[in-house]
């Protein structure tokens, strides 16, 4: 940290984070930063929000509603530094008049990118097919073997359509691919003739589909929603890709169901209980595990930490912030 300014309000960033991202609150808050190669723990947390006017929370940082309660009067506002806030009390926030805030658009495009990849990595087999080469195994083309999938004319079905479905449904609708979207709104007609999407309902969607790409936010309502009901409606060929969260699928009915070859493939980037993950996952075939990258790109890590400190400036400064997901019906002054 820098000198201690006790004029300024003290931000608390509960793991380090680029020190590009910090540029929007630099000189405008004393920082205290937590770790930077592991999560903040619970004492951590504990002893950051009883210091801090505004707390800068990771997307795995446990915000609930004892952490809220044990905070400081000061704590105005928890900024999450994530699209998504499923780590976060919602109520619990709202209920003391502390604001809750996340960095949507930050994340729309890298996430895409990262769906993209994994279905062409998925798709195309690539990762056993280097292997295979590694081992010294490559015998020269062969017109017989690794036949992968054609995004061309294969239907994509996006579950969750907002603003990461919508940034998916453009990348594929370039690879040719046929794009079906379940959603709980809408798309206005014009943008979805712009996406060429058709909506259809979840059991529609996942039977006809050849790849199923999650996208929508992990609610209650969403929690589980790709259970083994769902995945016996899909294709035997089907490829599941989830860049969303990982409680959305039940892990232990995707591995199973990968085992008894009821289901094509997985290309995950997140996980039920991260870090672990699910033992029967790692054993299953046909599966593409990569550690919760949708995020990781500079740009989209700098981009995140304008909009989170955008937020905590806006409540420092007595207004509301400009990426809310909680009213508090009485915000704290
Ligand atoms: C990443 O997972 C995010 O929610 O931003
Ligand atoms: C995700 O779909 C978002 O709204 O950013």
């Amino acid at each position: 940290m820098d000198k201690f300014d006790p004029a300024l309000p003290t931000v608390f960033v509960t793991r380090a984070i680029p020190p590009e991202a910090l540029a929007a609150i630099q000189g405008k808050a004393n920082i205290l930063m937590g770790p930077c190669d592991r999560p903040s723990t619970r004492e951590e947390l504990i002893e950051g929000f009883r210091q801090a006017d505004a707390v800068v929370s990771m997307l795995n940082d446990p915000i609930d509603a004892a952490l809220l309660e044990a905070a400081g009067e000061r704590v105005r506002l928890v900024a999450n530094y994530a699209v998504g806030f499923n780590n976060i009390d919602l109520a619990a926030a709202e209920r003391l008049g502390i604001w809750a805030t996340n960095t949507p658009e930050a994340t729309t495009d890298s996430t895409a990118d990262l769906a993209m990849a994994l279905m062409l990595a998925f798709g195309r087999g690539l990762f056993p097919a280097e292997q295979e080469l590694r081992r010294g195994d490559f015998n020269g083309w062969s017109p017989t073997t690794h036949l992968g999938l054609l995004l061309r004319g294969a239907r994509l079905g996006i579950v969750g359509m907002g603003r990461i479905g919508q940034a998916v449904a453009r990348r594929a609708r370039g690879f040719g691919m046929r794009v079906a979207y379940h959603s709980r709104r809408e798309l206005d007609p014009a943008l979805a003739q712009e996406l060429g999407a058709e909506r259809l309902g979840l059991d529609e969607l996942l039977a006809q589909s050849d790849v199923v790409s999650i996208h929508c936010p992990l609610t209650p309502q969403t929690r589980h929603l790709i259970d083994s009901a769902a995945i016996a409606r899909m294709k035997s060929t089907a490829i599941l890709v989830n860049t969303a969260r990982g409680p959305i699928v039940d892990e232990e009915a995707l591995a199973q169901a990968l085992i008894d070859g009821r289901i094509g493939g997985a290309a995950l980037d997140v996980y039920e209980r991260e870090p672990l993950v699910h033992p029967l996952l790692l054993k299953a075939p046909r599966t593409l595990l990569v550690p919760h990258l949708g995020t990781s790109t500079l740009q989209t890590r700098v981009d995140m930490g304008d909009k989170a400190f955008a937020n905590v400036l806006a409540v420092l400064d007595g207004k509301a912030p400009p990426f809310p997901v909680n009213l508090p019906p009485r915000p704290r002054s």
